[in-house]
């Protein structure tokens, strides 16, 4: 097995807006001049493609054993360069990329697949950027971490910070999170402070906090965590022989996973570990669309909204990594679309039936390939990976769901003569 180079090139941090360039171990996470987001860039020469493909390829997952290596460190080369012994890491990534006929008929794609990021260890997608980030938090020698969440950023922080050992703050939307992810949260020992307002007024005052109060802030406006949710994709294409699909589509919040995979693909791009990028689909919530907006006034406008919807980890109405989210778009000649909350919560069922559990806000990445299958803006032979984020468990029963009957189970008497007209109904069902 071979271990990341540590005479990988160095890395530094760069501010997004007036270029200005930090020390990777920098502890600052906006620029000191004029507060933009900060980026971490480092040399992407081309022609190191296949010593890299198969640096990758040889550090194999054998699960449980005691170096095992996840899907996020496999790519250290093109993430952070530390020695094992520093990474701090459950392990996470190595998620399952499934095909299943009865969903791609749903969304009318013939070539769907469906990125299970959910089998994560809290449950999410988080933990790539989690696992970087916390890494970088103990590197910088943080006192505390922080973040504000609409639930799934704050119970992996919380599990992350607690595998680290280090004090962690979180600050919740009041009555706004589900249920599971607010339980993980408080279960991993975080801090948890529920504040009467929305997502976007939680985050700006957890940014204001971690300057002034000298926390390290892991939202995704932390350039690290955007280094490891980048694995999301370099862990598709790998599992797919690095064979680029034609689009990948995902859902949309704050933007900041969409900047990763924007920065995944053009890094991919320029070292030529794949020779063409995919376009990317993403998905918001009808009740919670800004980009969609912006992307239809061709990003010539930036809009921010009141956030209403059923998919609670995406109600965010003023996404923090809106310029990095529009760049994306542009890079990889992307699209947005919105869809509604009926559609997303068909799309939970109809991917529920195929013995696959995602949460509302997951769907949506479904929902949108079938709205843009279906307004011919993806051809039904074009080949789709939809990334499912979040695990069923994290919003067993969707707050605000009018068919609760759904996610009710049928009461019976104790009596075989019960299930016998049980099963009778489901086979006139069938
Ligand atoms: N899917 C799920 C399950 C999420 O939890 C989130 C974001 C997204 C998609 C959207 O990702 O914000 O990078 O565009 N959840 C954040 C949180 C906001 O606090 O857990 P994004």
């Amino acid at each position: 097995m071979t271990s990341p180079r540590m005479d990988a090139p160095a890395r530094w941090q760069q501010c997004a807006e007036c270029g200005v360039r930090l020390d990777e171990l920098d502890s600052r996470t906006a620029c000191p001049d004029c507060g933009g987001l900060l980026d971490v860039l480092f040399h992407t020469p081309a022609g190191r493609a296949t010593s890299l493909r198969s640096a990758f390829a040889s550090r194999v997952r054998i699960a449980g054993a005691p170096h095992e290596i996840s899907g996020v460190w496999r790519y250290a080369e093109l993430i952070m360069t530390v020695p094992a012994a520093a990474m701090v890491s459950f392990p996470e990534g190595n998620t399952p990329l499934v095909d299943n006929e009865r969903v791609s008929a749903w969304a009318g794609c013939q070539r769907l697949q469906l990125k299970h990021e959910g089998m994560n260890p809290t449950g999410s997608f988080k933990d790539r950027g989690m696992s970087v980030g916390v890494t970088q938090a103990k590197r910088v020698r943080a006192r505390a971490v922080a973040c504000a969440s609409t639930g799934n950023t704050s119970a992996s922080l919380a599990a992350y910070a607690a595998l680290a050992g280090i004090p962690a703050v979180v600050l919740v939307p009041a009555g706004q999170v589900a249920m599971g992810k607010l339980q993980q949260t408080l279960a991993y020992g975080a801090h948890t402070l529920a504040v009467r307002g929305d997502f976007d007024a939680c985050l700006s005052l957890v940014r204001e906090a971690a300057q002034r109060l000298g926390v390290y802030l892991l939202n995704s406006v932390n350039p690290w965590r955007i280094e490891g949710q980048k694995s999301i994709v370099f862990e598709l294409l790998q599992q797919r022989g690095w064979n680029a699909p034609d689009w990948i589509a995902l859902p949309a919040g704050n933007l900041g996973n969409t900047a990763a995979f924007g920065k995944a693909l053009d890094e991919a791009c320029r070292l030529g570990i794949i020779d063409r990028s995919p376009r990317l689909l993403a998905v918001q919530a009808a009740g919670a669309a800004p980009f969609y907006q912006s992307f239809e006034s061709g990003f010539t406008k930036r809009f921010t909204t009141h956030a209403e919807t059923i998919a609670s980890a995406i109600k965010i109405g003023d996404p923090a990594s809106y310029d990095r989210g529009v760049q994306a778009m542009r890079l990889t000649r992307g699209a947005v679309v919105a869809v509604p909350d009926e559609s997303i919560m068909d799309a939970q069922s109809s991917i529920g039936a195929a013995g696959i559990g995602c949460e509302p806000a997951s769907a949506a990445s479904v929902a949108g390939t079938r709205e843009a299958i279906r307004s011919g803006l993806i051809g039904a032979h074009e080949s789709v990976v939809a990334i499912l984020t979040g695990h069923v468990l994290k919003d067993p029963v969707p707050e605000g769901f009018s068919d609760r009957s759904r996610y009710a189970p049928v009461e019976i008497d104790a009596s075989l003569s019960a299930i016998e007209h049980e099963l009778s109904r489901l086979s006139r069902a069938g």
